[in-house]
């Protein structure tokens, strides 16, 4: 089902280097409404499931500790044809591959620290935004 939603979190570097904010202003001048927000932190436990689907994959470990590091901010985010455009405006999953003005070019320094994380699916990004929010903390 389409649903013109998508899930961010702001990572724990780009809270950490002060970028909450600035990262927010690019996202609703880019058009997308912010329909559920809050600054919160994974424990390693919470991250590891929210990130189980890459368990098989090299960097979990090292992923899972970044991601249980510090505070983030999580958001679900509405606009027409969300999950691509976000994606297109957070860019490339390494940030030395993002392309200029991009989230990730702007903000971001490694591919293990790389700013933001955005939905791959709509299905993904109901699942990812019910992790974080319930019914009544979506507007
Ligand atoms: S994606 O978004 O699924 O297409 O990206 P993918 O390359 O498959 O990466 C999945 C998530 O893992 C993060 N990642 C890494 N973390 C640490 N080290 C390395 N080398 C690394 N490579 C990828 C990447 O940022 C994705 O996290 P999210 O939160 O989904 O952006």
């Amino acid at each position: 089902m389409k649903t013109n939603r998508t899930f961010t979190m702001i990572k724990p570097d780009a809270v950490a280097n002060g970028h909450i904010g600035a990262i927010l202003d690019k996202i609703t001048k880019s058009g997308f409404k912010i329909i559920a927000l809050k600054y919160t932190a994974l424990s390693a436990e919470k991250a590891g499931q929210f990130y189980e689907v890459h368990k098989e994959r090299p960097f979990y470990k090292a992923l899972v500790e970044f991601m249980s590091s510090g505070p983030i901010v999580a958001a679900i985010l509405e606009k027409d044809n969300a999950i691509e455009d976000f994606r297109k405006l957070i860019g490339a999953t390494d940030p030395s591959k993002a392309e200029e003005g991009t989230i990730r070019n702007l903000f971001a320094k490694s591919i293990e620290a790389n700013a933001v994380h955005g939905s791959d699916s709509d299905e993904n990004a109901e699942i990812e935004g019910n992790f974080f929010f319930s019914a009544f903390e979506k507007f």
